[in-house]
């Protein structure tokens, strides 16, 4: 497999390695990225079957391992790496993986547990349903995927996404579900990462797929606080890309002296 990379020509720092949220690609970083100060160099990649990338075999192991390859064919010995929700998924997978390349650790929007048995059921009726001919299946995420303080004040962030969800590809649903649905517990392998390794770990308070609890487990294991942002649901990065860029400001920092 082989990835679509975004960076820039040279890279003479430490990496921002970003991990892009379920249905979206890369440019879900894009409104955080450009709030974010020139000196740090900001790598983003897109998931199998979503951007660049084309759709391979399930599994986040298999894309995490492409990650790192990447960072070091570009020259980096270690990246600081920041996923939200699936992203986090991946960026966990490296931590497990290949732990040495973390300089720095973000989590967003996500959980390290695996599935339920139900949560793993619906996933694959998603696939089913593509199978079976239907193509607008990430639409009806819209109301989990925003809070309900940009539901009622962004129209403009409604429905964009709205066009993303439409235009989802379907190769990377069907890539991604699969490869979500498969994966495993990670807060052991957060919890075995050398003590003092800079971490973040953040949620939106209006987010209706991870919970406080997902936050604090993971915060726990990294020896951090978790951060809140008030007003924002699950894609905090595209609600409040302000917020989420100082947060980063601050991790890849603490990581980069
Ligand atoms: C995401 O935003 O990447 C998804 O909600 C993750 C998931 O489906 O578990």
């Amino acid at each position: 497999m082989s990835i679509a990379v975004h960076a820039p020509e040279q890279i003479n720092a430490v990496p921002l390695v970003l991990l892009h949220a379920f249905p979206l690609d890369s440019r879900m970083w894009d409104p955080v990225t450009e709030r974010m100060a020139d000196d740090v160099p900001i790598v983003t990649v897109d998931a199998p079957g979503f951007g660049g990338t084309p759709a391979g075999e399930p599994g986040l192991d298999q894309f995490a391992l492409e990650v790192v390859s990447s960072v070091r064919e570009l020259g980096a010995e270690q990246a600081v790496v920041a996923g939200l929700s699936m992203g986090g998924y991946v960026a966990m997978a490296i931590a497990e993986t290949a732990p040495g390349l973390l300089a720095g650790l973000g989590l967003l929007s996500t959980k390290a547990s695996a599935d339920a048995e139900a949560a793993r059921a619906t996933r694959l009726e998603m696939v089913t349903a593509i199978e079976r001919g239907e193509h607008e299946v990430a639409v009806g995420m819209l109301e989990n995927l925003l809070g309900e303080t940009t539901r009622a004040s962004s129209p403009g962030v409604v429905e964009e996404l709205r066009e993303q969800l439409r235009a989802a590809p379907l190769a990377g649903l069907v890539w991604a579900q699969r490869s979500m649905a498969e994966r495993p517990d990670r807060l052991a392998a957060l919890a075995s990462l050398p003590e003092g390794l800079p971490a973040l770990v953040l949620r939106g308070t209006e987010d209706r797929l991870m919970s406080s609890e997902d936050a604090d487990a993971m915060a726990a294991a990294l020896g951090v606080d978790p951060l809140e942002v008030a007003g924002a649901g699950h894609l905090v990065a595209v609600e409040r890309p302000e917020a989420v860029a100082a947060a980063l400001t601050d991790l890849y920092r603490r990581a980069v002296t």
